[in-house]
This record gives C-alpha cells, structure tokens and sequence, in this order.
C-alpha cells in the first residue's frame, strides 16, 4: 500500500501548494517496495512530471509483473531500471541525465559483484522527444520507449537479452497500447488515476505536449469502465480522470447503448453511476472546453468533487494570444462565472507561465490582477522554459532570467496568500475525507479533502480505506487538521 500512497500524496501536495518547483518537478518511485521472492527480478521505476506519468509508471509495473518483476524501493541491485520522464521544461529533462550518472556506478557495481546485469530503461516524454540523443549520449541506457509503447516493454526485454537489437520503440500508437493493456488493475490504494485521453492539438506556443504524446486520442468509453470497474472492485473509492486536454474527450460510446461518441460530462454521469466509487475528479482542462454540459454537471453530480484545475496561464490577452490559447482573460472569467453559478463553492486552481517572449511589466501585471480577481485555492507557477522545436521558442523578446525570477516570486507570493486563506476559510466546517493511511506526526491518520488538501486527524488504522467526516480545526499552506466526527 505505501507506495502508492507516497506517490500520490508527492503529486498531491505539489497540487496543493503555490509552486516553488519550477526547479525541479515531483518524482516519485511507483511500486510497493518490498522484498521480491527468489526467483523475481527486482524492479524499481522512478517517476518525474505530471499524474499521467505516475498513472503510465503504475501500468508499466503491472506489465511487468506477470514477466516476474517485483518492484523495490531504490535502484541498487535492481535488475531493472525505468526512468519515466517529463521534458514539459528544461530542468526536467536534464535531470535524466544526471540520474543516468548515478544509475551507471550502480550497473558497474551490480555486474563486478557477479550479480548479473541491470537492464536500463528511459520512458516518458524525454525519450520521446530525445530517443537518438539519448542512446548516443547515455550508453548506460539498454531500452528508450516513449509513452505510447510501455506495453511493448516485456518484449523489449527479452530483445534486449538475446541481442543487441531494436531497442528504441518511439512509435505513436495511442490505441494500440490502450487494447494491449489488460483492463485488470492492481491499484495499491484508494484514490487511483485513470488515464481517458491522451496528447493535445491545441499546440500553445511554450508547450512540448502535442509532440511528445502526439495527436488527441480519447479511450473508449467501455474501456474505461471496465478499469473503473476492476479499480473499485479492489477497494478504489476515488478516481482521477486524466488527460492532457481531459474535458476535450471524446470516446466511442458504449458498444450496448449504439451511436456516436460521449464527451466528458457524460462520461462522469456514467461512471458515478457505478456503486462502491463515491468521488470523481478529472485534470488538466483548457478553458475553450468547458462546455456546458461539464459546467452543469459540476451542479448536478454529487460525486464530482467541487475542485477544478483549469489554467489561465497569463492574464494578458496580447500574452494570451501570442501563447495561442484561444481565449482572452474576459472569456476566462466568463467560464468561471458560469462556473461559480452551477457550484458555488468550487475550488479553483491553475498554472501559470511568466516571462513568455514579449511578456512587458503591464503585461505580467494582467496576470497579478487576474488571480486578483478570480481567487485560486492553489496553483502552479512557472517561469517559462525554452524548449527547442517550439513555436515560442523563435519569438523575439525572450525575458531575462533575473527579470521571471523576480515575476514569480511577486505572483508566488500573492497564489500562497490565497492559498493559505482559503484552507484558513475551512476551519469550523466538517468535510467527508477519504482515508489513505496512517500519517507520520502524532496525529494518527491521513486522507484527502473534498478540494483535495491533505487532512490529518487522530482515529484507528481500520479507518483506512473508508470516507469520514473530519471537523477542520487548523490550516497550514498545504494542509488541513482536524478531529474526526462520530455517526
Ligand atoms: N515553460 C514553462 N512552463 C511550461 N508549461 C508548459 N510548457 C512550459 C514551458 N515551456 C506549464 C504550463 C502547463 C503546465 C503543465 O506546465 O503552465 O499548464
Ligand atoms: Fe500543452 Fe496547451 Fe496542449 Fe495544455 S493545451 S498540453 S499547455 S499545448
């Protein structure tokens, strides 16, 4: 179980706060460590980037399993290595470099002690982006697959061991991945990630996305029940629908009900149909596809968790436009308005990229206004990072690095102030939390909020798994405390 939970309360609390991470983005290792029996070869996944990434390590695992690896907590004496990872900015791809130093040492050490080899794997965004590169420069590296072919990695193993052979799988192929991966989940906790849609054809201008996970794909909606569905049979109250551009889905309908293809709303009123799943949530969404639909039902479904990440980026229209984002802040508020009506007490979150090429004082102060005027519960905030291939990346009018520095700790500063008041406005209220584990202070265990802070209380350890009702009593920048409510 632990695994798991560590991972998710890593992303989760970069989530949460007001981010100081543009140097350097989450990594998690996915698996339960333990000690592997005989005959198993160890396994250890590092993950950097975003959820989908946590949610591709936790598949690569399950792949793995059945061809007899069991995952270990670290990468000494693993017999196999994956680096699953983010190339979103500059920081986060040069990190898979230097962790390829480190891994090298632990091969050397591995194969002088006569302990047989270390297979090496680099995943993610990175090896799609970077594939030659990689293998030129990081001979340590024995396979390089990008996201869409993990599926495939039993069989590159195997290739690997016979020969010398193909060992960079890069190909684009969202659906057959999604039909070769078993529906059949092993989650190792309670509040699991199901990825619905991959990649994006928005193509912003700062963005990697639409070349590193390619075109849009949307899963097919029985595809996606039949996972829901082996999630919540093993105990998952709470899933995380995921994609890139996850409120642009757009999936077959289900093979029984005939016709055409379903768009996330109704995907959601379909699924919180599903008896033992009590909370929906779904990220990251663009705010050209807040439909209707979706607005409503964030009204309607009491299962649909009163949270939304929807980012504005820049407040900026002149900024906006050069990003290609496809709407101007007065749009932006208009959904957030309509928004507000259908749920008023949703808790809204965002990114936020400063110093885009071009980005003048007055511009940069839109943006400071724009949260302002909205009001985030969190966010995510970045300093733009040049990434080669990009339309940004040729704009004249790149911003000094001192010049963003300073623009994100101005706009840092005023995410973490709302931040901190509104977990502040939720002291004195009682909220349902959904028991992950038993957390590591005095206070016995750990759950996740309706707007998802993490929330510590006192209460005994068969608590975990199941949804109480916890009184908020403090509020730090990231966290909730509280006492748990009887009956
Ligand atoms: N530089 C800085 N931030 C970026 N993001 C995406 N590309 C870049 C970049 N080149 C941020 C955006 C996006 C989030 C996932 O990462 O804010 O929403
Ligand atoms: Fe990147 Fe824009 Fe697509 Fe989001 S919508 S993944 S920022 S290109």
């Amino acid at each position: 179980m632990l695994g798991k939970q560590k991972a998710i309360r890593l992303m989760s609390q970069d989530t949460l706060r007001t981010d100081t991470q543009a140097k350097s983005p989450a990594s998690t290792q996915t698996g339960t460590p333990k000690t592997p029996k005989k005959n198993t070869k160890k396994l250890f996944i590092k993950t950097y980037g975003c959820q989908m990434n946590v949610y591709d390590s936790e598949r690569m695992r399950e792949v793995l399993a059945p061809v007899g690896y069991a995952p270990i907590d670290g990468p000494e004496g693993a017999d196999m290595v994956v680096l699953n990872t983010c190339h979103i900015r500059e920081k986060a791809a040069e990190k898979v470099y230097s962790e390829l130093g480190r891994i090298r040492i632990l091969k050397d050490k591995k194969r002088k002690a006569g302990d047989g080899d270390m297979v090496v794997a680099v995943a993610g965004c990175v090896a799609q982006a970077e594939g030659e590169e990689i293998m030129r420069r990081a001979p340590v590296v024995d396979l390089v697959l990008g996201p869409q072919t993990y599926h495939k990695l039993p069989e590159m193993i195997a290739r690997v061991s016979r020969a010398r052979g193909e060992r960079l799988e890069t190909n684009f192929d969202t659906q057959e991945k999604f039909d070769a991966l078993p529906a059949a989940r092993k989650p190792e906790g309670f509040a699991a990630f199901l990825t619905i849609q991959e990649g994006c054809d928005k193509f912003c201008t700062f963005c990697v996305v639409p070349y590193t996970r390619g075109a849009e794909f949307s899963r097919p909606v029985d595809q996606i029940v039949a996972e829901a569905r082996s999630l919540v049979s093993q105990g998952v109250k709470e899933i995380t629908l995921l994609g890139q551009n996850v409120n642009a889905y757009s999936g077959a309908a289900p093979a029984i009900e005939g016709g055409d293809h379903w768009g996330l709303a109704q995907l959601i009123r379909h699924l919180a149909k599903m008896g033992g799943l009590e909370r929906l949530r779904f990220t990251t969404s663009h705010p050209r596809d807040m439909d209707e639909d979706l607005i409503t039902t964030h009204g309607d479904e009491t299962k649909l968790m009163p949270y939304l990440h929807l980012p504005l980026q820049a407040g900026s229209d002149r900024i906006l436009k050069a990003m290609n984002r496809g709407h101007t802040f007065a749009e932006y508020r208009d959904v957030i308005a309509r928004i507000r009506a259908a749920r008023p007490d949703i808790a809204l979150s965002s990114d936020f990229i400063v110093g885009f090429p071009g980005e003048s004082e007055l511009d940069f102060e839109r943006t400071l206004e724009a949260v302002a005027e909205i009001g985030y519960a969190s966010a995510y905030s970045f300093k733009y990072s040049v990434r080669p291939g990009t339309p940004g990346a040729a704009l004249p009018g790149q911003v000094d690095e001192d010049v963003k520095s300073e623009r994100l700790a101005r706009l840092q500063a005023i995410l973490s102030q709302q931040q901190k008041e509104f977990n502040e406005s939720l002291i004195g209220r009682t909220l349902d939390v959904l028991v992950e584990g038993s957390s590591r202070g005095e206070d016995g265990l750990f759950g996740r909020a309706p707007y998802l802070q993490g929330t510590h209380f006192a209460g005994s350890a068969d608590l975990i798994g199941t949804m109480v009702k916890v009184k908020i009593e403090r509020a730090g920048l990231n966290s909730l405390g509280g006492t748990l409510v009887n009956g």
